[in-house]
């Protein structure tokens, strides 16, 4: 195979001196003269000036060029020079051929200008173009994020002896509540997209015993909020006789080892976004306090919010809880009844759950929850009739605690939710290539 040359790796000056053959995308052109152009390349690693001179490549290779829109492919060769200009270091070019041009009447709709009149990527015309918006840097760097993001998530796990585990996603009854299912015709019956792949997780909890996945959820959010999807990717762990209090321990270890990982590799990256650096090391390094639910109602009271005793928590509540947070935090102990079925009444007082959320900090909220769960048959039966829940659907389910059911629990993590936070975005959408919510389904 011919040798790759980066353009990240030109601008870095390992190159200088050096013919490389680089191929990527035209950036931006300037100067248009009649016997000197320059072209800004882009590949997935970074840009570079190109300087393309007349009487160097010829005629025809020179129009080629001076006609190439932006982003259209090109490859061209020459030699690397370190030079004063702000760059750092060019390309002088020797031969350069256009691969995939640009219609002339349909130019390339993402201008930097078209961003900054879309303010930052929110408005539609950014998402009916998500497929071309893609390239543009701020994204690229998201995506580059995400991935260093996913890898820690498996590294984490794998490193600890957790098995990877893969559950069914249409399935026959929530997890979460009726309220956010996604129903689908499924062959004269009715199934639901899964809200997440926990139930049958732990199912294999007593072959597995610490096991975990990352994959898609689904929830049909009817309201379109700065942190919520209807297809998003979850992280979710599931391990056998451990307790709340083990579990939280987990998922304390894989937010601050994603931390790490992105201090590591993307650094760089992360800066490009204006984030400071030290913030991330605090989320990497120093412990994450807890919280029972009951302190954080009277907290948010002392701050005038009206809460009763018995809600969750919205996006609006645990904004104003976490806004002066310097690390994240955990709320254990919820009211019974403001948690799902499968949470374990706390034998002390049964009023409250042995579960816990984790909420980040800067006003982010919520990015875990989990907790320990009933395992005894008497106990979940009493919890599935008092949410007034159907049997039949969770027989399975019940017969996991019919047959030699131990203590257990596990957590949920929201990768979007984290992606969101680390880069310090606004908005979900701007941390998933392709963001589902109620009104959009394109492109
Ligand atoms: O708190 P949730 O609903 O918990 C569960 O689904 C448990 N069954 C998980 C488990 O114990 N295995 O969801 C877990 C996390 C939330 O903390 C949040 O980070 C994320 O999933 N999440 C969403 N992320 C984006 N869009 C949505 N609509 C989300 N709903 C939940
Ligand atoms: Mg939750």
């Amino acid at each position: 195979m011919a040798k790759q040359y980066w353009i990240g790796d030109v601008r870095s000056g390992v190159h200088d001196g050096e013919e490389v053959e680089l191929k990527g995308w035209v950036h931006r052109t300037r100067g248009g003269g009649k016997k000197i152009q320059f072209v800004v390349l882009r590949d997935s690693t970074g840009i570079v000036q190109c300087v393309v001179k007349k009487d160097v490549v010829g005629d025809s290779c020179f129009d080629d060029v001076a006609n190439a829109l932006i982003e259209s492919s090109m490859i061209v060769r020459g030699r690397v020079e370190s030079t004063d200009r702000e760059h750092g270091h060019e390309l002088q070019v020797e031969s350069a051929e256009v691969v995939g041009p640009v219609n002339p009447d349909r130019p390339f709709p993402i201008t930097e200008s078209a961003m900054t009149e879309a303010d930052g990527g929110e408005t539609e015309f950014l998402l009916d173009n998500r497929h071309l918006y893609l390239r543009t840097s701020r994204m690229t760097t998201m995506l580059k994020l995400r991935s260093t993001v996913f890898g820690a998530i498996h590294s984490y796990f794998r490193d600890r002896d957790f098995i990877e585990y893969q559950a069914p996603n249409f399935v026959a009854g929530a997890v979460e509540g009726g309220s956010t299912l996604f129903e689908v015709p499924y062959f004269g019956r009715k199934a639901y997209l899964t809200q997440s792949w926990q139930l049958y997780a732990e199912a294999a909890m007593p072959a597995l015993e610490r096991l975990y996945t990352m994959a898609p959820s689904f929830r049909a959010e009817k309201s379109r909020t700065r942190r919520h999807l209807t297809e998003f990717w979850h992280a979710e762990m599931e391990i056998a006789w451990a307790s709340n209090e083990e579990v939280m321990e987990h998922g304390e270890g894989v937010v601050r080892h994603i931390a790490r990982k992105m201090l590591d590799e993307r650094s760089e990256e992360l800066s490009e976004l204006g984030r400071d650096l030290e913030v991330i090391a605090g989320f990497a390094d120093s412990p994450y306090p807890r919280m029972r639910y009951d302190e954080a109602v009277d907290a948010l009271q002392s701050k005038g919010v009206e809460i009763e005793w018995g809600q969750d928590l919205d996006y609006s509540k645990e904004k104003i809880l976490t806004d002066d947070f310097e690390v994240p935090h955990f709320l254990t102990h919820y009211p019974r009844i403001a948690k799902p079925f499968y949470h374990r009444p706390d034998p002390e007082d049964p009023k409250y759950v042995l579960c816990h959320d984790l909420l980040a900090p800067e006003g982010y909220g919520e990015i875990i929850g989990g907790g320990e769960r009933t395992w005894s048959e008497d106990e979940i039966l009493e919890r599935i009739d008092e949410e007034g829940t159907p049997r039949e659907p969770y027989e399975f389910y019940i017969d996991i605690r019919r047959y030699g059911g131990v203590p257990h629990g596990g957590f949920g993590l929201g990768v979007d939710r984290v992606c969101t936070w680390l880069a310090g975005a606004d908005h979900i959408r701007e941390a998933i290539p392709f963001p589902r919510d109620s009104r959009r389904v394109t492109p």
